[in-house]
């Protein structure tokens, strides 16, 4: 039996219980992990509230983390008892002291990068790999625009970005956060929930406007994301945190400048074994080489996964947040 986190009925952070849980031995292809870290990540609260549906109830929610395989299943030839790996992939079941894992779904953490920051980078570090690197490769001298820079994803993405050579505009919610954004990577920073974003990203452009937009706050953002691009531009919309977009004529990627828009996923990105494998590698090598740092600005224990939950849907966390088992 094994500390966990099951979601019974869909819903408000409540709904996170702390439960004692069988987790069996590895099957063929798996491995038995005992975890260390675990990621908390936005995507948790979709399949909390059940905007995303989880495969069944009840289900234990949670798709990063790192710590130490301690049994491997048949045909696993690649690991071993006492390996340190991470993950950021489903099936849904992080929020567990120890869980099932594919084995082809992990990656060895390198030495130099510990257990806590591998589960704080995980998924938000090879998020911000394939957004800055496939979706839109951002090119040296570009300007480039993306929300909540202070945030999880957002911290490393605009310190990734800054290192690639790109100009970022970062926006956030409060002067704190500002100040955290301008430590890393942006150059500018706009107050989304005081000034006017496309207009402010006009003027630090000099009217140009931006190639891409990097928008996970949806709803509230949307528009503004549009207006922010340059003809041909690409809105990378990669999350809703305000609350999914409105379904939206067409027609307006045309008026505003032919217009590229796309709504892209990690775990596309990261579905074939070599392109993981590419990912983390890159990941680990910014991190290695300093040009990204990895912030874990709140650890909570894991059974206290309810108050993990409403510090994030309550814009209170910065950079990587923890559960502790
Ligand atoms: N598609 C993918 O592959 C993928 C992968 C990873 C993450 N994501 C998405 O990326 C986003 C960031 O994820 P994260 O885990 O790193 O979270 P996060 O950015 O640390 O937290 C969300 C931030 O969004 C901002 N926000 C704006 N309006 C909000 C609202 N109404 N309610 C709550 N927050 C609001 C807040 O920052 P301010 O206070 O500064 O506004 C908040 O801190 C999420 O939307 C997530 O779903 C997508």
């Amino acid at each position: 039996m094994a500390g966990a986190i099951r979601v019974h009925a869909t819903g408000g952070a409540d709904t996170l219980a702390y439960e004692e849980v069988e987790v069996g031995s590895p099957g063929p292809g798996q491995v038995r992990l005992k975890q260390t870290a675990i990621g908390l990540n936005y995507i948790d609260v979709y399949f909390r509230t059940g905007l995303y549906p989880a495969p069944g109830l009840p289900f234990t929610p949670g798709l990063e983390g790192a710590g130490v395989v301690e049994a491997v299943g048949e045909g696993v030839t690649d690991l071993k008892a006492g390996d340190r790996v991470a993950y950021a992939s489903p099936p849904l079941g992080a929020y567990a002291a120890e869980r099932l894992m594919p084995a082809d779904k992990v990656v060895p953490v390198s030495d130099g990068v510990s257990d806590d920051q591998a589960a704080a980078m995980m998924l938000k570090g090879m998020t911000a790999w394939y957004l800055l690197r496939r979706t839109f490769p951002v090119q040296k001298g570009q300007t480039i625009l993306f929300h909540a820079a202070a945030g999880g994803v957002g911290l490393i993405a605009c310190q990734w970005a800054k290192a690639l050579g790109a100009e970022v505009i970062g926006t956030v919610g409060s002067e704190a956060k500002a100040e955290l954004a301008k430590a890393h990577g942006c150059a500018h920073v706009i107050r989304y929930d005081q000034e006017d974003v496309a207009a402010r990203v006009a003027e630090i452009t000099e009217g140009k406007k931006v190639p891409v937009v990097y928008d996970s706050v949806g709803k509230d953002t949307f528009e503004a994301s549009l207006d922010s691009l340059a003809p041909l531009g690409m809105l990378v919309c990669f999350g809703q945190s305000s609350g999914p977009v409105a379904p939206f004529d067409l027609g307006v990627l045309n008026t505003k400048g032919s217009l590229f828009l796309t709504r892209p996923s990690l775990m596309a990105y990261t579905a074939a074994r070599e392109d993981l494998l590419t990912a983390a590698k890159d990941l680990f090598g910014v991190v290695g080489d300093g040009s990204v740092k990895i912030e874990i600005n709140q650890r909570f224990p894991l059974k206290d996964a309810a108050e993990a939950h409403r510090a994030l849907e309550g814009r209170k966390t910065t950079g990587s947040t923890l559960l502790i088992p």
